[in-house]
């Protein structure tokens, strides 16, 4: 792997004609699921990764740390919203497509300072849209072995303006919220996002749809459920449960603990968004999601069996004693469930996990890297929690 300064030269045209032949630019890389997506495209296929990651709290190149060393690899710190370095960027690598995972994604965050939401999700996607366009548009009609730049007989995989895809990552959240006896959320509802960051996130699906329709860029979105699984920062629900429980710290259930949530294991998010820059119909909008409906003291609670079985507490009770209800979240989200239906049906894509192997799998991941989970509660993550947690009564 890679680390490039924003500031690195230009490739030659030789080598530069190597790379517009097998290269991805990845954003938001080294976050959880951007890095779980960088990790299996790597160990499925041989083309290139551009990864553009402004390695904020949430982002972590350890995490990526067994590709050291791997050319196919490339980790540039910096910011989707910087027009010059993306620019470049494209220029240099001459990518077949984008996927964009990067942004703001903490709801907690979000009520606490929606800034930093706006400016990266709004106003760094809308930066990004542009970049693209202006590589895209710049792109061959025609492919690049008719200009007499590429060897001939790998002319099929250079980027022409047809072949190029921009696909960008984004949530079920822009839905709303559903009652108890509304049918899960399908491509066609309408947008209702109710908290700082969902909102920002169907703002920028909505300019998505716009730079496609309006421009003709070739865009595809993915709108996905709850993820969990490995690398997952412990400021969300199960790897925070996880990391409390071993630590015997309070394990903070929101209100009533009944807001429901469709999981999915994030390597069978990263599988989707494959499917999908491979064969979505562009312009398309596709819904993620595992069948997965679990009301969130549950999820709790299963974690906590699974710790019992797997690391027993010496004293022999239940790490579900450490359950504490606390405060709800601000303008808290009852229920979200996906129908995944289009995606199966159009792309035939399945989800290789259950529900009870994927958590059982996290929970294991979790038990075998405790220096991963020490290395990310840096200070900036522990004024995390005191701030998060800090007022809500138990
Ligand atoms: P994350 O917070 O773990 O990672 C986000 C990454 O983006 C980090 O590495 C961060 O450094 C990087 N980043 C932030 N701002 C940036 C900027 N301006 N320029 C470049 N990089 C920047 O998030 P995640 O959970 O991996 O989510 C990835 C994407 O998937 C997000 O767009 C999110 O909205 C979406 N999503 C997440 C879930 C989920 O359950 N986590 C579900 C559905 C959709
Ligand atoms: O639905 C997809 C979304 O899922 C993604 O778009 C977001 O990026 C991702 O963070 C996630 O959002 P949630 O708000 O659903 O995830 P979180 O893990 O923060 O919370 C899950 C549920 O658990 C939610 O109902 C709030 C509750 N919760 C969360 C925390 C951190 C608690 O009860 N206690 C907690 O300490």
């Amino acid at each position: 792997m890679l680390l490039k300064s924003q500031h690195s030269g230009a490739a030659s045209r030789g080598t530069h004609l190597i790379r517009i032949l097998m290269t991805i630019l990845v954003t938001g890389g080294a976050g959880f699921i951007g890095a779980n997506f960088v990790l299996d495209w790597l160990a499925a296929s041989n083309e290139a990764v551009i990864n553009l990651d402004k390695l904020t709290y949430a982002g972590n190149p350890e995490t990526l740390a067994s590709l050291q060393g791997d050319a196919r690899h490339q980790l540039v710190q910096g910011d989707i919203g910087d027009a010059a370095l993306v620019s470049r960027l494209l220029a240099e690598h001459q990518p077949r497509a984008v996927v964009n995972f990067a942004a703001e994604s903490h709801v907690d965050r979000s009520i606490h300072g929606p800034g930093e939401f706006i400016e990266t999700n709004i106003v760094g996607t809308f930066r990004l849209l542009e970049s693209v366009r202006g590589y895209w548009s710049g792109l061959l009609d025609s492919d690049i072995r008719e200009q007499g730049l590429a060897p001939t007989g790998v002319q099929a995989q250079a980027p022409t303006k047809g072949g190029f895809r921009f696909l960008h990552v984004s949530t079920d959240e822009v839905y709303g919220s559903l009652s108890q006896s509304d049918p899960a959320f399908a491509e066609t509802n309408r947008y209702e996002p109710n908290s700082p960051y969902s909102a920002s996130k169907a703002a920028s699906d909505h300019l998505v749809r716009a730079w496609h329709h309006t421009y003709g860029l070739p865009v595809l979105t993915t709108n996905c459920s709850n993820n969990y699984g490995p690398y997952h920062f412990p400021e969300k629900l199960i790897p925070l449960m996880i990391v409390n429980a071993l630590a015997g710290k309070p394990l903070p259930v929101y209100g009533d603990g009944m807001q429901i949530r469709d999981w999915l294991y994030v390597k069978d998010h990263c599988s989707a968004i494959r499917r999908v820059l491979e064969a979505g119909r562009l312009g398309e909008t596709y819904n993620v999601g595992g069948w997965n409906e679990k009301p969130n003291i549950e999820i709790v609670h299963t974690v906590c069996k699974l710790l019992d079985e797997l690391r027993p507490k010496a004293d022999g009770t239940s790490y579900a004693t450490q359950i504490t209800y606390v405060t709800d979240r601000p303008g808290h989200d009852r229920r979200y469930a996906i129908d995944a239906r289009k995606l199966e049906a159009e792309l035939g894509w399945k989800p290789a996990e259950t529900f009870e192997t994927g958590i059982r799998k996290t929970v294991a991941w979790y038990l075998a890297n405790p220096e991963w989970v020490q290395h990310v509660q840096s200070g900036a993550y522990r004024d995390w929690v005191s701030k998060n947690y800090a007022g809500r009564q138990a």
